[in-house]
C-alpha cells in the first residue's frame, strides 16, 4: 500500500476479498453523496424534509436522501446481511446468511446535519461486524465495538476525504473528482499524544458535571492556570469536520454527558454504535484514545441500536487526565 495508491488498489491487496467489495461499494455511496453536497441548492438538497426520526430529531431533506443513497448502492455488493441507520428505527435485512453474505453495518448516513444549510463540512459515518450466525435480529448488532472489522468516516468538506480502518492503521482517501477515485493520501495517520486543542460545544457549560467542569476550567485558564499554558477551541458542530482535525493535528474531542441530558434520560447524544463505535476504532487505531470518562468506549455492551453515550476522544494523554478527573469525582 503506498501512498497515491486508489482505494481499490489498496483493497485488492485484503485478505478478506468480500470485504474489500463492501468497502468499494460504501466508497461509491460516498461518491454519489459528496457530488450531491457539492450541489448544494442546485441539486435541491437543502433544507428540513419535514419529518422526524426515531429519535425525535427533525430530519433534513439529506438526512433522507443520504440514507436512501445507502440503501440503494450497498445491497447490490452481495456481502450484507442487514443494515442499521441512525435515520431508520429498526434494520433493514438485505440477504439471507451465506458464506459471502456475512456482514453487518451501521452507519450515520448524515453527520453534521445542522451544517447542511449553511454549506459547512458534514460527513458519513459506518462500522462493520460480522454476524455470528443464524437469523439477523436487532439483537445481531448488538456488538462491542472491539468486534468491529472495519469502520470509517467520509468527510465533505472544501475535499472529500474517506478515513478507513481494517485493524492495520488508519488510512485517509482524497477524492479526486477528476476521475471519481478515492487516492491514498495520508497513509498511516497518527495523532499526536499531547495536545492543547479541545473541542466541546461550550453552550452546555451549565450543565457539565464537576469532571468535564474542572477539566475544561483548567484549559480556559490557561498559562494562569494548573495547566501553566495556553489552550485552543474549535467545534466545526460536526463530529466527523472535529474528528478529523484531530486526527490530523492532535486534540480532544468531546460531547459527555451533562446534567439536562441526564434528567431527559439520556446518557449522552452520540449513538454508539454508528458514531462512537466507529470514530473510536479509527482513533485508536491512529494512536488515540476513546473513553466515555469511565469505560473505554469499544468495551461497552450495547443494549439497543440507538443507545447513547459520553465521548471523550483523540489525544492520549488529554484522555487520560479527563479520565482521571472522573476516578475522582463523587458526581
Ligand atoms: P447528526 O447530525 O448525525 O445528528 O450528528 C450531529 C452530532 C455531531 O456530529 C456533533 O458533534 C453534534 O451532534 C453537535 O451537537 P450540538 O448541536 O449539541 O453541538
Ligand atoms: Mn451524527
Ligand atoms: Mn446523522
Amino acid at each position: 500500500m503506498n501512498k497515491n495508491d486508489t482505494l481499490e488498489q489498496c483493497i485488492s491487496q485484503l485478505a478478506d476479498a468480500d470485504l474489500g467489495q463492501l468497502i468499494m461499494a460504501v466508497a461509491e455511496a460516498c461518491c454519489e453523496l459528496s457530488a450531491l453536497v457539492q450541489q448544494g441548492e442546485l441539486a435541491g438538497i437543502l433544507g428540513a424534509a419535514g419529518s422526524s426520526n426515531v429519535q425525535g430529531e427533525d430530519q433534513k431533506k439529506l438526512d433522507i436522501i443520504a440514507n436512501d443513497v445507502f440503501l440503494e448502492k450497498l445491497p447490490p455488493c452481495g456481502q450484507l446481511l442487514a443494515m442499521a441507520s441512525e435515520e431508520m428505527e429498526d434494520i433493514y435485512p438485505v440477504n439471507k446468511p451465506s458464506p459471502e453474505a456475512k456482514y453487518l453495518i451501521t452507519f450515520d448516513p448524515l453527520d453534521g446535519s445542522s451544517n447542511i444549510d449553511v454549506n459547512g463540512a458534514v460527513g458519513t459515518i459506518f462500522s462493520v461486524l460480522t454476524h455470528a450466525g443464524g437469523d439477523v435480529s436487532s439483537e445481531s448488532f448488538l456488538q462491542p465495538g472491539s468486534q468491529q472489522i472495519c469502520a470509517g468516516y467520509c468527510l465533505y468538506s472544501s475535499a472529500t476525504m474517506l478515513i478507513l480502518t481494517t485493524g492495520d492503521g488508519a488510512h485517509g482517501f482524497t477524492l479526486d473528482t477528476s476521475s471519481g477515485s478515492f487516492v491514498l493520501s495520508h497513509p498511516h495517520m497518527q495523532l499526536p499524544k499531547t495536545t492543547t486543542d479541545y473541542s466541546i460545544n461550550a453552550a452546555y457549560q451549565r450543565h457539565w458535571f464537576a469532571p468535564i467542569k474542572q477539566y475544561i476550567d483548567e484549559c480556559v485558564a490557561g498559562k494562569d492556570g494548573v495547566r501553566g499554558e495556553n489552550f485552543n477551541m474549535r467545534w466545526a458542530g460536526a463530529m466527523v469536520g472535529d474528528v478529523h482535525r484531530i486526527m490530523c493535528k492532535g486534540g480532544l474531542f468531546l460531547y459527555p454527558s451533562n446534567k439536562k441530558l441526564a434528567s431527559e434520560g439520556k446518557q449522552g447524544k452520540l449513538r454508539l454504535l454508528y458514531e462512537a463505535n466507529p470514530m473510536s476504532f479509527i482513533v485508536e487505531q491512529a494512536g488515540g484514545a476513546a473513553t466515555t470518562g469511565e469505560q473505554r468506549i469499544m468495551e461497552l455492551q450495547p443494549d439497543g441500536l440507538h443507545q447513547r453515550v459520553p465521548v471523550i476522544m483523540g489525544s492520549e494523554v488529554e484522555v487520560q487526565r479527563v479520565t482521571s478527573y472522573h476516578d475522582n469525582s463523587a458526581v
